[in-house]
């Protein structure tokens, strides 16, 4: 047994259901083989500012359904500060760390990609409600996701109904629409808006008038918060974060106002943003984070860094860093069709 080897592990970017889990599980591996844990705390800005705290066995006890996380999380870019990259690999080394655990979604983990070819031996761990990182499968914190949004989705119908409404669900996701597709498949939604295609404002309109002609008196749209359209903003890009990204909402308000018009019946938009990241994991979740949590430990006792731990099939098996850069996974075909079919 190697004795001896200290590991960091940072979470960046929004937080998902399931990052406790991976700590937990990070920690009492380490500990298996004789490695010591430190806790980086609110993302890269943590190794910039040596804002850490240590992780034992004791620590982590009871936290594996616990939701946020307690590593605390920020959208921090090393890379947008002066010397940030150096910086980082400077604490990195001051703290006497062996490996880093970096667990992300796409800008987080290209960042470690970056610092990786900087002599960082980094080991990536890929998270995100938005289940929209290249080279794995699946991400944990999207079931959770899915599945908090069908239990809104279904409630939203029941009122929606009573009261005769066309209902707007907005949901999170970026320009992926894997929450969109997958919640309202598995909530029986009337249509699914998803950013993979444009959306024409006139079609919808139709499709809605069409089904409330024929006897429909409620109807339950789902739309990506990513979604486009023609004359509405993509985004509000006055306040975008360190990775470029433009704070995305409001495409369903937006939706309602105008489909009223169009189609006469009362629209409303429920915008379920945070609400969907926020709460405790799915079991398939607490598993997948464990899973993916033991596997990043294994790589650092192999020495094999660069690497993204990920889910093929449904076997653990890594994959490099540098595969996820500057790319999204957008909704598969299957998916995206099955979303059309059973739209009626
Ligand atoms: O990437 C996860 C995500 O929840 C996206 O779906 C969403 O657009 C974004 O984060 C919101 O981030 P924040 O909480 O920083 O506004």
């Amino acid at each position: 047994m190697i004795h001896g080897l200290k590991i960091g592990i940072l979470n960046g970017g929004g937080d998902c259901a399931g990052l406790n889990a991976v700590t937990r599980a990070v920690v009492r591996k380490s500990e298996q083989f004789g490695y010591e844990v430190v806790g980086i705390r609110h993302g890269w800005a943590g190794l910039l500012n040596l804002d850490t705290v240590p992780l034992t066995w004791r620590d982590v006890s009871g936290i594996i359904g616990q939701g946020g996380t307690i590593l605390h999380t920020t959208r921090t870019n090393p890379f947008k500060r002066k010397d940030g990259p150096q910086a980082v690999l400077a604490n990195v080394g001051k703290l006497g760390l062996d490996a880093l655990i970096a667990v992300g979604g796409e800008d987080t983990l290209s960042v470690a990609a970056k610092l990786s070819t900087m002599g960082l031996k980094v080991v990536g761990v890929p998270k995100t409600i938005d289940n929209d990182i290249v080279g794995t499968d699946v991400t944990f914190g999207f079931d959770s996701a899915v599945n908090v949004t069908v239990e809104a989705i279904d409630r939203i119908q029941t009122t929606g109904e009573s009261h005769d409404r066309i209902m707007l669900v907005e949901v999170m996701g970026r320009h992926a629409g894997w929450i969109a597709a997958y919640a309202g498949i598995a909530s029986g939604a009337n249509l699914v808006l998803v950013p993979e295609e444009p959306v024409d404002l006139e079609e919808v309109a139709a499709f809605l008038k069409k089904r409330h002609a024929s006897g429909a008196t409620a109807s339950i749209v789902v739309v990506g918060e990513g979604c486009t359209l023609k004359d509405y903003p993509a985004g509000d890009t006055t306040k975008t974060d360190e990775f470029g990204h433009a704070r995305l909402g409001g495409i369903g308000d937006f939706l309602a106002r105008e489909l009223e018009k169009r189609v006469g019946i009362e629209t409303r938009a429920v915008v379920l943003g945070h609400v969907v990241r926020g709460g405790g994991p799915s079991g398939f979740d607490r598993i997948l984070a464990t899973r993916l949590a033991v596997a990043a430990v294994e790589r650092v006792k192999d020495g094999k860094f660069g690497v993204l731990v990920c889910v093929h099939g449904n076997a653990i098996s890594d994959a490099p860093l540098d595969r996820i850069l500057g790319k999204t996974k957008n909704l598969d075909k299957e998916t995206l069709s099955m979303a059309k079919d059973f739209s009626l």
